[in-house]
């Protein structure tokens, strides 16, 4: 495509005077592949943006949704109803931790956080507790990219731009990594437990009758791949408990078997009050998110009279006939191949590959859980994210797909992947971490 043709997109966070002077375009998918314009294959090892997790193309999903588009194409998703939605949330409620068994769909993991933050404030607010109006997020965490997510999310470049305008009442627990302490961990860190402390302080500090939710994510991926220390997301959860504040996993990424289990909550063994989820639902073809909440959260709603709408919120995509259709065929997929647990089988194989990098120039840490990697790489000073935008560049050119995110390499897999994949992905990244010297 010529230059003139790639203005009147504004890509979404993209370097978009860069990408339009190089662009690197996708043209064709299938399986573990895409393909460009020009045929290059590439070795998608990142699942799209963690999302295609039964791989591409999947015929089941296409055909699924083109029957409910010839079907019906839409319905109307307030005080009116259709089959696949109750049968989708049917489904989701099978598959996700006991007790979180009600679900309210969204078109997106922003909005699902978003959906998510004010379910919290209105369940309190519904049970009569209307001062707990508090959020508490993290640094370094990545919650989409509204208004309510930028505002518990920390990264300072997502919030700088609207710090006038970020939700009030809202503070931050630190982050838990720690290079020092933690580097080329295996898995859960051993150090760090004690960061869930902070929690106890924020509490001390506002008061816990002012609090509503903590929001984090069991895995954060989109700050370069920070997994829990052992026992910090059982402590939060004590903490929780102890004060009546709602614990809100934010799975987005980590749903669906990436961890290993079907959602990190069931991995970790810590359930939390509010789950959101969005691409793996649909296996990345129909933009789709969700809610799963637990009864109480649920139940505090249903009071009043029988007639009166209970929650004020909603999307007029809320449930897209096409969106539950794909969803309902990516579950099918995911039940059927035993995508919600493969991670396991080829996590002890994927972590001996990733950690088979480490002394290679300029690497730092390598972390990994389930199919999931994180690779940090020293940055060159004053240019942060350069290095790991040459080891991206040079990936693509070598017909890898990675992500990268600051000086961090981040890798996701679709759950299909075979042993050969893992075989060239590392040795692809060895190739380029060593030409990078
Ligand atoms: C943990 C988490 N929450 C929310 C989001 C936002 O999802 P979306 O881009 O679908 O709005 C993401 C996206 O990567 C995410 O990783």
């Amino acid at each position: 495509m010529s230059r003139p043709e790639l203005e009147a997109f504004w890509m979404p966070f993209t370097a978009n005077r860069q990408f339009k002077s190089k662009p690197r375009i996708l043209s064709k998918a299938s399986g573990m592949h895409y393909w460009t314009p020009d045929g290059r294959q590439i070795l998608d090892a990142v699942a799209g943006l963690w999302c295609v997790n039964a791989g591409h193309g999947r015929r089941e999903i296409t055909e699924a949704v083109a029957s409910q588009l010839e079907t019906m194409d839409y319905a109307p998703p307030f005080q009116m109803g259709h089959p696949a939605a109750f049968e989708l949330a049917n489904q989701l409620v099978r598959i996700t931790p006991a007790g979180l068994d009600h679900v309210f769909f969204t078109n997106s993991g922003s909005e699902s956080v978003d959906t998510a933050l004010k379910i919290a404030l209105a369940y309190h607010r519904a049970r009569g507790d209307a001062a707990r109006t508090r959020l508490i997020g993290r640094e370094r965490g990545y919650h989409g990219v509204g208004f309510g997510g930028i505002s518990v999310g920390g990264i300072v470049s997502n919030r700088k731009m609207w710090s006038a305008s970020l939700l009030p009442g809202v503070d931050h627990l630190a982050h838990t990594h720690d290079l020092a302490k933690n580097a080329f961990s295996r898995g859960e860190p051993t150090q760090g437990v004690q960061l869930a402390e902070e929690l106890e302080r924020l509490i001390t500090l506002h008061d816990a009758s002012t609090i509503a939710a903590v929001i984090i994510e069991p895995i954060a991926g989109s700050t370069g791949v920070l997994i829990p220390p052992k026992g910090y997301l059982k402590r939060i959860r004590e903490i929780c408990d102890k004060h009546g504040i709602l614990l809100i996993f934010d799975e987005v990424i980590t749903g669906f078997g990436r961890t290993g289990a079907p959602f990190a909550a069931q991995e970790f063994g810590v359930t939390p009050d509010i789950l959101t989820a969005a691409k793996g639902l649909t296996n990345g073809c129909i933009p789709m998110g969700a809610v799963m909440v637990r009864k109480p959260v649920y139940e505090a709603f249903m009071q009043g009279p029988e007639n009166a709408i209970e929650l004020f919120h909603g999307y007029t995509y809320s449930a897209h006939p096409t969106a539950c259709a794909a969803g309902l065929a990516a579950l099918g997929i995911y039940e059927r191949e035993g995508l919600l647990t493969r991670a396991k089988a080829l996590a002890g194989k994927w972590e001996e590959a990733a950690h088979s990098l480490r002394g290679l120039p300029h690497v730092l840490d390598i972390r990994n859980y389930g199919l999931i990697l994180g690779l940090e790489l020293e940055s060159i000073p004053g240019k942060v994210g350069t290095r790991a935008f040459e080891v991206y560049t040079k990936c693509f050119e070598r017909g890898l797909l990675i992500r990268q995110t600051a000086d961090i390499i981040a890798l996701s897999p679709p759950l299909i992947l075979e042993p050969a994949h893992i075989d060239q992905i590392f040795s692809t990244l060895r190739e380029v971490l060593q030409a990078a010297a």
